[in-house]
C-alpha cells in the first residue's frame, strides 16, 4: 500500500494527515487531548506520513505535538514540515531569506524531537527573495543531512519548479486539489510525472466540503475561518451541495462515506502519490485513512466525471 515519494527512499501511505486542524486557528473546539488522541489515531490506521508546517500554530504547536505524540515511533513515520511562513501579530508571512529557513530548520527539528526531517518543503515562494537563493539554503540542509528530501509548495507555475529544481532537487510538489479543483492537471501534474516528483495534495476534503456533512443551513461559528471564502457562500455554496448530493448515492452503494469516496477517487488519479487528510477529531482521520483499501469501480469513476463535469471546476486561483 505505500507509495515511493518521487525519486526519495521515502516509503509513503497515500492517505496523509494534515496536521493543520490539530493547531486550532481557524477550525474551532479542538483541544489538546483531541489533538493528540487524533495523531495516534491515524498512526493506529496506518497513516505513516505527516504534514505539518512551522506555521501551523502560532509558534509551531502542531510540529511540537507530533513529537509528543508519535516520538517513539520516529523511525515508523514520515515527517513533512516546512519553512519560509511565520505568523506575526496575527499575520502570515513569507520569507524564504537563506538565513531563516536554516534558522527556521533548526527550531524546527527542536519542537518535533528528532534529529533529522524526511521531507522539508519551501511553504511558498518569497517573491523579495529569488528562489534560487531558497533553494540554495534547502540544498545545504539536504547535504548536511537535516532533511532527507525537499519539496515545495504553491508554486504555481512549472518555470519557477524549473529554477528550483536547477539547485536543488525536488522529491515534492504540494499544491491543492480536489474534484472541483484541478487546474494542476494542465501543467504541474504533468511536470510532476515527467521529473518524477511526487505530488502530495493539499484539500482533497475541499475544507471539509467534500465529507458531505455540513448541512445546507449550516450555522457558522464566527471563529470558523472557511466562510471568508468564496465557496462557502451564495450560488459557490447551493452548487457544490448539489453536487456532494450526486455523489451520496454512489457512496452507499459501495457502501462507504461520501468523504471515502472522494479519497479514494483523489489518490487514484494519475500521478498524485497521497492525498493531505486534515482531522481534528480520532474519527474523521479513521474514516478517511480507510479509504486507502477501497477500490472504486470503472462505473463508480465514470458516475463521478459525469458529476463533475456537470458541476463545473471551479476557478480557484484565487484561493478558494
Ligand atoms: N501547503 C499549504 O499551503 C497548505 C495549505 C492548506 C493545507 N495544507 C495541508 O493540507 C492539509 C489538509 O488541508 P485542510 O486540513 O485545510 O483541509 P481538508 O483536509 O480538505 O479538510 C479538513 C477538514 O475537513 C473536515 N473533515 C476531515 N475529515 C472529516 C471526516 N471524516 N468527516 C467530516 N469532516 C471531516 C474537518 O473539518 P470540520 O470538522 O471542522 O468540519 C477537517 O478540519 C492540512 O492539514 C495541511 O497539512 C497545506
Amino acid at each position: 500500500m505505500l507509495r515511493r515519494l518521487g525519486q526519495s527512499k521515502l516509503q509513503v501511505a497515500p492517505v496523509a494527515m494534515g496536521c493543520w486542524p490539530i493547531a486550532g486557528i481557524t477550525s474551532v473546539g479542538v483541544t489538546e487531548a483531541h489533538s493528540l488522541a487524533t495523531l495516534r489515531a491515524a498512526f493506529d490506521a496506518r497513516v505513516n506520513f505527516f504534514d505539518t508546517a512551522y506555521c501551523y500554530g502560532y509558534d509551531g504547536e502542531s510540529e511540537r505535538m507530533i513529537g509528543r505524540a508519535l516520538g517513539s515511533h520516529r523511525d515508523e513515520i514520515v515527517i513533512a514540515s516546512k519553512c519560509g511562513i511565520h505568523w506575526e501579530q496575527g499575520k502570515q508571512v513569507t520569507d524564504g531569506r537563506p538565513a531563516t529557513i536554516r534558522r527556521e530548520c533548526e527550531q524546527s527539528l527542536r519542537r518535533l524531537g528528532t534529529d533529522r526531517i524526511d521531507l522539508y518543503y519551501l511553504h511558498a515562494p518569497d517573491r523579495d527573495t529569488p528562489v534560487s537563493e531558497s533553494a540554495g539554503a534547502l540544498r545545504e540542509l539536504l547535504d548536511a543531512g537535516l532533511v532527507r528530501a525537499v519539496g515545495v509548495s504553491n508554486f504555481h507555475t512549472t518555470d519557477l519548479l524549473d529554477e528550483f529544481q536547477a539547485v536543488c532537487p525536488i522529491r515534492a510538489l504540494q499544491p491543492h486539489y480536489n474534484m472541483l479543483q484541478r487546474e494542476i492537471e494542465a501543467d504541474r501534474l504533468p511536470w510532476c510525472r515527467a521529473h518524477d516528483v511526487a505530488a502530495v495534495v493539499y484539500w482533497p476534503l475541499m475544507k471539509g466540503f467534500l465529507a458531505g456533512k455540513l448541512r445546507r443551513d449550516h450555522q457558522w461559528n464566527p471563529r470558523d475561518g472557511r466562510q471568508k471564502y468564496p465557496i462557502f457562500q451564495g450560488e459557490q455554496w447551493a452548487k457544490t451541495h448539489d453536487f456532494v448530493d450526486r455523489l451520496r448515492p454512489l457512496a452507499e452503494e459501495i457502501p462507504c462515506s461520501v468523504a471515502q469516496l472522494v479519497i479514494a477517487w483523489t489518490i487514484r488519479q494519475p500521478g498524485i502519490t497521497a492525498a493531505l487528510c486534515g482531522a481534528k477529531r480520532p474519527e474523521q482521520i479513521a474514516e478517511t485513512a480507510a479509504a486507502m483499501r477501497l477500490t472504486l469501480s470503472m462505473s463508480v469513476m465514470e458516475q463521478i466525471a459525469q458529476a463533475i463535469a456537470d458541476r463545473g471546476e471551479l476557478d480557484s486561483r484565487p484561493a478558494v
